[in-house]
Parts: C-alpha cells; structure tokens; sequence
C-alpha cells in the first residue's frame, strides 16, 4: 500500500510505539516514546491515499481536501473580528467547515448589554457569513453563568430574572427564524448549569451551580428556558451543553445524565447535548470508547449529542512532533466515537488555526510556572497549514478510525 505521506519520524523506544489499524484496514502510525528517524515503511498514513500534505497556500485552493467534504456536520467556533482583520481566516473557514459557532457574539453580554437593548450587529455578521457560505450555525448560548451581562447578575426576585430570560431567549430565537430562516439549526439552550460539590454536612450532593437563574428560579430554570425556546421556533434544535462530562460515570457526567433524563421524562422540549470536549492528547479522560458509551445512553433517551467545543491542549506534552502526533490519534477517536452513533448530529473544533484558540490567553502554565510551549490544540497551524491533527479528523469524517 503507497504511503499517503511521511511525516519522517516514528514514535519509538520505550516499547511503546504502534504501528495502528485504521478501521478501513489501512494503518497509522501513532504511540508514544522517543522521537527518532523511521525508515519509511513504518510509516503507513493510508486511509486517504491519494492526499498529500501541502503547503498553506494550497489550503486555500478550492481543490483541496476539506473536512466539509464528507457527509457529516463539521463545525468551528469563529470570531467576527477576525473575519475583517484577516481573509484567510474567512477563506479557510469557508473552505473547510460546514457549519460555525459564533465564539462570543450571542452570549448575554454581546448581545443584550442592557436590558431590553439588544445589539445583533457581530452575531449577524457571523450567520450572514455562514449563509452566504452554504454553512449552518449552531447558536450559542442563551442562559449561562458567565459571559452575563452586569445588569443581569443585579436584579432581584424570581419575577424580575424570569421577565428577563424570557424576554432574552425569545428576542434571540425570534431573530434568527425571522431573519434568517433555516441557518441558525439549533442552540446551546442552557450552558454549563451543573457544577456536582458536597452538599454540607453530609447532605445530599448539591448538583447545580450556582447562578442568579439558579438562585432566582430553581432548578427549574433549565425547563423554563428550553420551553420558551420551544414555544419562539419549534424547529430549531435545543441544546444542554456542557464540560467535564464526556465520561459515562463520575458524579458531573451522572448529574447531568440524570438532570437530562428528568427532562425528558417530564416532556420538556430538549433535542439534545453537547459535550464541549476540551481534552488532551491522550486517550483518556475519557477514552473514546467510554465516550461512546455516554453518547449511547443519551441516544436511548432519544436524544441527539454533539462534540461542541472539541480542542486537545498540547501543554501537558508540548507542541513538538510527538505531541501533534498523539493530538492526531485523539482527534480521530473522538470524532470516529461520535459519528460512530446515529445520534452524533455534528463536531465543532473550538477554534480555526492555534493562534486564534482561548486557550492561548492562559498559556500553559504548571503552578507558577509558565511552560515553554503552547497549547497548540487546534487542526491549522499559524499560516493556515493543516496539522496532524486535522488529518485525524478528516480521516474519521471519512470513516477511518484510528485503532
Ligand atoms: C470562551 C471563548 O473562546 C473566549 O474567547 C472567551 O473569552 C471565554 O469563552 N465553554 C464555552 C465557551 O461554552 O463559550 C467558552 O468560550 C469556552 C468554554
């Protein structure tokens, strides 16, 4: 079989090299250990075998293989900002997503800065892209904790918060069914509202987290929230997302699983969830196949799922060859474990190319010390180039799982 390409090293020593199988029969070299030159025959990077790694220019070119070539949603979170300040950004994600996640356009703080005033400008600008690029936009995200705008946190009474989501929710909803029918596809109704601690004293565990909807609304808040965006656009497809609970067990990935169950036992209108997935190189945390086994028992309540916020930080490991290799491997599992189920309805990356990732304004850091490498978590380097990392997703979008 003619190697698809050579990366010109292999990952040997430590008897932990591997030469692996992909699922269509072809293999992929991957492990971990010392970096050494490998005769070429180790290398067998062949699930594709007529592509070739190119240089950035050629990413640009519409020939190029894309990840918005296959069959599947594939998305990237994106920023408004850099659309204007650089074209290669925009071309690059036109090219090669079919799908986009405004990074922080829609959140409470963007969008509704005061109350009742809402500015749609930046958002607008990210859907108007998607639209006129034949892509998909996942709306993100209508009730969180964070990103809140300060009015928000100072209001008083479960009367004055729940005048105020609502109002908030169904302004947001309204906008993009009216405005833009058929692109906004779904939204990331509720974020991040369980946080598992002890409860006191021996008391049972307190599973939400705490938040002026929490405070003000009670659990019921998530119920609430999903029933206005029901009752605004009964088509478009409503999200609880969240992190920290790709696992099948662990108490977060439990309080979710039987906060989502709940939900849908009492009929409340939620299609589906989202795990963000922000991850290391390392299988592990969870490994894709206890990942697959959490997307099952969300796909038996009859609900979608989707990798929402996919990125694979290289601090632990650095961003060296070994490293891009492993964020390789850890891509293509994750993406083969979701589409693996009927349920997975897409994967969004969070993020284009390295430097534009949030995990770039922390750095990596060790306690106190700042480390002398990057997280380098996403598919593009700096010019546009594709990484390893994007050969693993685009294999598993093709139907190549590592193994
Ligand atoms: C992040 C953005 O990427 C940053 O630009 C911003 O400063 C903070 O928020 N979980 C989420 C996303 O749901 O909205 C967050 O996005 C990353 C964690």
């Amino acid at each position: 079989m003619k190697p698809r390409r050579s990366a010109g090293f292999a990952v040997l020593g430590l008897g932990m090299s591997a030469l692996v199988a992909c699922s269509n029969g072809d293999d992929v070299e991957v492990g971990a250990g010392t970096l050494q030159p490998a005769p070429p025959e180790l290398l067998s990077y062949s699930c594709q075998e007529d592509a070739t790694r190119s240089s950035s220019q050629a990413e640009l070119d519409s020939s190029a293989p894309a990840l918005r070539d296959s069959t599947h949603n594939v998305g990237a979170a994106v920023a408004a900002f850099r659309l204007d300040e650089d074209p290669a950004y925009g071309q690059t994600i036109a090219a090669q997503f079919n799908q986009l996640t405004p990074e922080n356009e829609m959140k409470w703080e963007a969008i509704e800065p005061e109350p009742g005033v809402f500015d749609f400008t930046a958002a607008d600008r990210l859907v108007t892209f998607a639209r006129d690029n034949g892509m998909k936009v996942r709306g993100h995200t209508l009730v969180w904790h964070s990103q809140l705008a300060p009015w928000v946190e100072e209001l008083v009474g479960p009367d004055a918060v729940r005048e105020a989501m609502t109002r908030h929710i169904q302004t947001i909803v309204a906008h993009y069914r009216d405005n833009f029918p058929g692109v906004v596809v779904a939204f990331d109704v509720v974020n991040e509202a369980i946080n598992v601690t002890q409860g006191a004293m021996g008391a049972a565990p307190q599973i939400y987290r705490d938040s002026i909807f929490y405070r003000e609304l009670g659990e019921g808040f998530i119920a609430e929230a999903f029933q206005i965006a029901h009752d605004t656009d009964p088509d478009v497809l409503l999200f609880y997302n969240d992190f920290g609970v790709e696992a099948s067990t662990g108490a977060k990935s439990t309080g979710m699983f039987d906060m989502v169950s709940g939900l849908v036992s009492a009929g409340v209108p939620i299609n589906g969830v989202g795990f963000q997935m922000h991850t290391g190189p390392l299988d592990q945390g969870p490994n894709a196949a206890d990942f697959a086994t959490n997307i099952a028992r969300y796909a038996a309540l009859g609900l979608e799922v989707e990798v929402t916020e996919m990125d694979v930080s290289l601090c632990a490991i650095g961003d060296n060859l070994l490293g891009q290799e492993l964020q390789r491997y850890r891509y293509n599992r994750i993406v083969s474990a979701c589409f693996a189920s009927p349920a997975c309805r897409s994967v969004s990356l969070w993020g284009v190319a390295d430097p534009n990732s949030w995990l770039n304004d922390n750095g990596c850091t060790q306690g106190m010390l700042t480390l002398d490498t990057l997280p380098a978590p996403l598919a593009f380097d700096d010019a546009y180039g594709r990484k390893a990392a994007w050969w693993g997703v685009y294999d598993a979008l093709n139907g190549c799982t590592y193994q």
